[in-house]
Formats: structure tokens, sequence, C-alpha cells
């Protein structure tokens, strides 16, 4: 979704502004642009529909000199991507100039009313409207930006996160967040800013993540200040952000899916690192040993989450009740939110997020919040909203990810929740300590278990080279890997374009058999587990109709191979860890596929990484 740089201080903006729209670009965008102030303290606008690259070709001959400057990317809502509508935005004098993320909701009866007092428009977006409002004010009621600025926002309902520059104020950005993310880089003597730190780490790490209705006033030789909209002083909480550059580049590997994909051994190490001790005998979870009482009271669990943090959250409920024996609900945040849930202060609800950052999600946590519920995140992005909006919560340690599918999140994510099952269980005693060492053992070699399938990644690669042809699959799993078919299938879409539906194979039954032909490629998670024979029998039903069969199956099955078209054998592990192996190898089938196509993989058309608008 739309990311946003900015840079005051004693170097050219120009590079730093373009490298951070770069470092944003996993972010999912249209369009984008950028305004600089001069060293003859004209104010510059360059926008270009495309890639960040669009953008420098656009402005190759201009004047791009300047110490100061905004830039943005632009994932369209209001009005189609194009030049017009790409930010930053001028004001009516082109005396200001301004990007946003978020939406305006209310931008209607502000335009209407602005075009009752002459503003005209050049774009369909609802952030000119703002531009103009903020003008509107330096022309009426103050010649200050920043009272300009608190004044326009107290009549502003909806999610922004906004960077303003005023010619005439030469030495100053004004940037003011409310439900979108904003993070202010405390250089030596300049100041960075952005969505999130990934373009700010290269040249600070000491950060301050603004809080809704807060303005952060960049002015060049003085000290940060933050106010809200009011022009109450904020004390700014300065952090030091734990993020190096390598992190941030794809090592040799053709796209960041790939590389993050076989980042997942060591992210599952990373993420287990000082909760699991090495012998494998004791599993402890920080957020548990604080909140025990809260935690082993609850009256039933919730977890709210949406797309691939939704699928782990099912196999969270699936662990969660198994071990722990206590109700878990797992909602779409997007309709929890609007659904008058019965929710109370004996529930604790779970927050899962990659971003941190999800609108939805976020909205899902402050309604809960709202009827007393305890509320725990489950998160990747360190010091992003959401850890910020719960009471407690537990990192999944995977580093940044930056591919818009989500890989090592997804795995991250059931790692913590499966600890967190098994630590909640051993507080209700309700495991015994030898099957507590079994599944603990067991989760300390799922690392080596994951980089041995990842050899298996040519023999994927060949199998996807068939299958480029198909416009829809079929992905079938049961118990625990139901949701890895579910986020097998929702891969293949995201990157390919191919249509695919994930279903509990017994559901096939029920309706989708009926689309089975000899065309129709079917992925069947088969691993040896209690559902065995039920998935064998399942196959049967397939090939009975010509299906063609994929099947990922337990190494050393003779039987699946003899019936399906193409078998992929993996590592053995135990039923409820089965989802930690099965869903590597259908994220590598999603990828090749789309890499075969010519898809672009990292960035797919339409998708965003953190998607901060509902
Ligand atoms: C899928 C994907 C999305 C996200 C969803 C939630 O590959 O990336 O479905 O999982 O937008 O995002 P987070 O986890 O950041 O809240």
């Amino acid at each position: 979704m739309c990311g946003i740089v900015g840079y005051i201080g004693g170097r050219e903006a120009y590079p730093i502004l373009i490298k951070g729209l770069k470092r944003l670009e996993y972010r999912g965008y249209d369009s984008a642009g950028l305004a600089l102030i001069d060293h003859s303290e004209s104010l510059n606008v360059y926008k270009a529909k495309g890639k960040v690259s669009d953008l420098e070709n656009a402005v190759e001959k201009n004047d791009t000199t300047g110490n100061i400057g905004i830039a943005h990317t632009r994932w369209a809502t209001h009005g189609e991507p194009c030049q017009a509508n790409a930010h930053p935005h001028y004001s009516a004098s082109e005396t200001l100039a301004l990007i946003h993320n978020g939406i305006i909701e209310n931008y209607a009866s502000l335009k209407e009313n602005l075009q009752e007092r002459g503003y005209e428009f050049k774009s369909n977006t609802d952030t000119e409207v703002l531009v103009q409002l903020i003008e509107y004010f330096k022309n009426t009621e103050t010649k200050d930006l920043l009272t300009a600025v608190q004044l326009a926002l107290r009549e502003v309902i909806g999610a922004y996160a906004i960077a303003v520059l005023d010619k005439n104020q030469p030495n100053l950005i004004i940037a003011a967040r409310k439900s979108s993310p904003l993070v202010v880089g405390i250089g030596e003597d300049d100041f960075f800013l952005a969505s999130d730190a990934t373009p700010i780490v290269e040249y600070t790490d000491k950060v301050v993540y603004l809080n809704d209705e807060e303005i952060a006033v960049l002015k060049k030789g003085e000290k940060l200040k933050v106010v809200n909209l009011y022009n109450e002083e904020i004390t700014a909480k300065e952090q030091i952000v734990k993020l190096n550059i390598g992190q941030l580049e794809k090592g040799g590997f053709p796209h960041f899916m790939l590389k993050e994909i076989y980042d997942q051994p060591e992210c599952i190490r990373d993420c287990m690192r000082g909760r699991i001790n090495m012998e494998g005998t004791n599993v402890i979870l920080s957020a548990i040993i604080d909140h025990k009482e809260r935690l082993l009271n609850a009256r039933r669990f919730i977890i709210v989450a949406c797309g691939t943090s939704w699928h782990a959250a099912l196999i969270g409920k699936h662990l969660i009740e198994s071990f722990c024996r206590i109700p878990v609900s797992v909602e779409y945040a997007s309709e929890f939110r609007y659904s008058d849930p019965v929710v109370s202060s004996e529930d604790v609800v779970f927050a899962i997020s990659q971003s941190g950052e999800t609108a939805d999600t976020l909205a899902a946590i402050e309604l809960a919040k709202s009827k007393g519920a305890f509320i725990y995140g489950i998160c990747n992005a360190v010091g992003s909203s959401i850890p910020r909006a719960t009471h407690t919560g537990s990192y999944i340690h995977v580093g940044p990810e930056i591919g818009v599918a989500s890989t090592k999140a997804f795995t991250g994510q059931v790692t913590v929740l499966a600890i967190l099952a098994l630590s909640l269980a051993k507080e209700k005693q309700l495991i015994s300590q030898n099957d507590l060492e079994i599944i603990l053992k067991e989760l300390l070699i799922i690392p080596d278990k994951m980089a041995a399938l990842l050899q298996k990644n040519a023999e994927i690669a060949n199998l996807s080279a068939i299958f480029t042809y198909a416009t829809n699959f079929i992905y079938l799993g049961r118990g625990y890997c139901y949701p890895v078919a579910l986020e097998g299938a929702l891969k293949l879409k995201e990157i390919s374009y191919i249509h695919a539906e994930g279903y509990p194979a017994a559901e096939m039954k029920h309706g989708p058999i009926a689309l089975i032909d000899a065309e129709m490629p079917v992925v069947v998670i088969a691993t040896q587990n209690g559902m065995y024979e039920k998935m064998l029998s399942n196959i049967q039903e397939i090939k009975a109709r010509k299906g063609k069969v994929i099947a990922f199956v337990t190494e050393g099955d003779n039987v699946i191979s003899q019936i399906a078209d193409y078998c992929i054998e993996l590592p053995e592990t135990i039923e409820c860890l089965d989802p930690l192996i099965t869903s590597i190898p259908l994220q590598l089938l999603a990828y090749h596929i789309a890499a075969c196509k010519g898809k672009n993989v990292d960035q797919p058309r339409n998708l965003a990484k953190s998607v901060t608008v509902e």
C-alpha cells in the first residue's frame, strides 16, 4: 500500500528519496512521485504512472537538487492509477505539496465546501482535497504551516499518514499520522521519514514511531518536535531499530520470494531461540509467564487476522484446542469488526499480522478492547501499530518480509502458535513431560527438515513447468493440512493469477468434484498421519474422474506414488507440525509456476504488502 519517504538535512535529498521508494516497492503500488525544494527555493513536483524506475526516467533531465523532499508510491483507492492522481499533490497556488497514505472518508463533503469557495481540482483523489484544505486555512486563518495542518486534520474523518512541504518555509517538513504508519529517523543533523523503517536503517538506527493524531515537526537545525492536533507537545519516544541492510537485499536470489522461502530454516531457528531450550525439555513464552492468570482463566480465545495470517490462525485453533482444551474461534478481522460480536472481559483476543499494520486487524483489536477483552498480538514487524495497540504479544522474529506473497511469516506464525499452545498446555498441566518433549525435540529439528526439503526445489521447478497451461487448480488437505491447502491456493492465485481453490478434501463430494476433468490439476497433501487412509480414498475419487493429481507425501510412501500423476516426497514429522513442512513445497510450486509464466513474483498486480486501508 502507499509508501512515504521524506528527507531534510544537509545531503542531496533526491537519491535518498529514490532509494527509499525502492525499499518500499514491496508494499505494492501503481504510480510514484516526489517533491523537492531546490536551492533557489522553488518547489518542484515530479510524478509518473508505473514503477519508481519510470519516475527516474521521467525526471532525468529536470532539476533534482535540494536538501529537502518528500516522495510517494501510490496504491490507487480514489481515482485510477495515472499521473494526475499520483502524489505529491500541489495546492492551488502550488506553494504546498502533500503526500498521503490512507483514506479521507469525508473527502466528498470537504471537496464540495472547497468548491463552493472557488477551489478547483486536478485529480480524483481524496488527497488533493486535504492539501487544498490546508491551503485554505493558510490563506484564511494562519500563515503558519503547522497550524494550518492542525486545523485541516481536525476536519478530517479517516486514516492518514501525510507529509507536507511549503515553499515559503523551505526548512520544514510537517508529517502526521492517524491509523496509517509513519516513522521518523533521527540522523546526526538530519531527519528521515518513512512508512516503515526499511528506507531509514541505512542512515540511522534511531527512530520515533508516531502515534495516532501526532504531528512531527522536522526543522533543519532543530530537535524533533512532536505535537498533537491541538498543539500540545508530546515527548517523542526514541527507539533503536535492529535491522541490517543485508536483510533487505536479495542475496543472490532472483526474487525476494524465493530468498524468503529459503530463509525459513534460519528464521524458524530464530523464532524458537530463547523459547525452547536446547535439550528440547522446556518451553517458555514470556507473554504467557507475564499474563498467566488472564490467559489460563480465559473463557475462550478469538483469533482475528486476514489472508495468510488467517490461515495460520486456523492452524492455531487446531493446536490450542487439541493441547489446551480452550475453545477458539477464528474470525476474518474485516468481518469481525462489523459483526457486533459477543466479546467480554473473560475473552482473550489474539491478533495475527505479519506487517502489524493491517487496518482491519487494527480495527478488530480496538473493538475487542472496547468490550474489555485482553489482546495478544502475534506480529513480525517490530514496533508496528498492532504490537503497540495490544496488551501483550509475541514477535515471530523472521526478519523483514519483502516479497508481497507471505511465506516465512506464515511458518513463523505457525511456530509461535505451536509454542503458545504447548506453553499453555504445560501451564494447565494438560500435557505430560514425555509428550511435551517429543514435540519440542521435533520442533528443534524442523529447520533441518525444512533445509532437506528445499533440496527438492529443482524437482518442484520441473513439475511447475508442466502446469503453466492450467487456468484452475484445486488444493486439498485435511486436519492440520486443510489450512495449508487454503494457503497453497492463495499463493498460486496471488502471484500467477491462476484461479485456485483450497478445500477440506472430504468436502469435494459436496460440490467441487463437479469441476474435475482431465485438465484439472489437483494438489493433494497426503502425508502419513491420522488422515492418510481418508486422503487415499479422496485421491481415488479424483483419479476416477481423470483429474491430474500432484501429491505431496511422506518419504518412503509407495502407495500414493502408484496412483498419483506426480508425487513429491517430504521429510516425515509429527502430525501437529505437518504445516511447517507441507506449506513450503506449495510455496515453491506457486513461485515456479509464476516465474515460468514471467509474472512479477515479488510485486504481483493489484496487491499491497501492508494493507493499511480497509
Ligand atoms: C498473502 C498475504 C496477505 C496477508 C494479509 C494480512 O500472501 O500476504 O493475504 O497475509 O494481507 O497481512 P498481515 O499479516 O500483514 O496482517
